[in-house]
């Protein structure tokens, strides 16, 4: 039997995410005295945001990207988390903005930021587009959030389900059925 097609629910529009994201860059710019500010994405799916984020910081910022699995193609994190792709290079006496598209559980981004400190970098925080406060398991400290969204799963704007739906403009709420 044929399966029923998942919906798309707009929950925030394009226009709003380019927007929120300049408010970010700006505040970003202003924080940072020092140059170069070093953007870390973590793949795949915040690699939309550190692009959009990045042109809006007028300073001289270096770009890596640090590929983490964290088992399981659902809808949840299992809880176990990897390095799959490392950075291509030092980050000590450097500051660090670590670029996330949703912090959910926080279980990710808790393993991320202990394997990054070890690195010592001169100072390292975190951007995220989303975060879904109401999941979280570990205590984490996001100094620059777009959106706080409901506990609904999201796709687009570089989100994935089963890496679908990543290069849609607008960040939608998947539906069932
Ligand atoms: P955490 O470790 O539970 O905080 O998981 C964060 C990761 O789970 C994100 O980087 C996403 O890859 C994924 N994730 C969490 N919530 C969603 C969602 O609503 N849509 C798509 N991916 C999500
Ligand atoms: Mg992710």
């Amino acid at each position: 039997m044929a399966q029923p097609e998942p919906k798309l629910r707009v929950l925030i529009p394009a226009e709003q995410i380019q927007a929120r994201i300049k408010e970010l860059g700006t505040q970003i710019e202003r924080d940072y005295p020092n140059d170069p500010l070093y953007l870390i994405a973590i793949l795949k799916g915040a690699c939309f945001f550190l692009v959009d984020l990045a042109r809006t910081i007028q300073r001289l910022t270096h770009i890596d990207f640090i590929g983490i699995s964290s088992y399981g193609k659902g809808k949840t994190t299992s809880g176990e988390v990897k390095l799959t792709k490392d950075l291509d290079a030092s980050i000590e006496g450097a500051d660090v903005l670590v670029v996330e598209d949703i912090v959910d559980t926080g279980i990710t981004l808790t393993y991320l930021i202990h394997v990054l400190e070890q690195r010592k970098p001169r100072s390292i925080r975190i951007a995220a587009l989303l975060d879904k406060p109401s999941r979280r398991l570990r205590p984490i400290q996001v100094a620059y959030t777009g959106f706080q969204i409901p506990d609904q799963f999201v796709v687009g704007y570089g989100l994935d389900y089963a890496e679908n739906y990543r290069n849609l403009t607008n960040i939608c709420v998947l539906e069932e059925g």
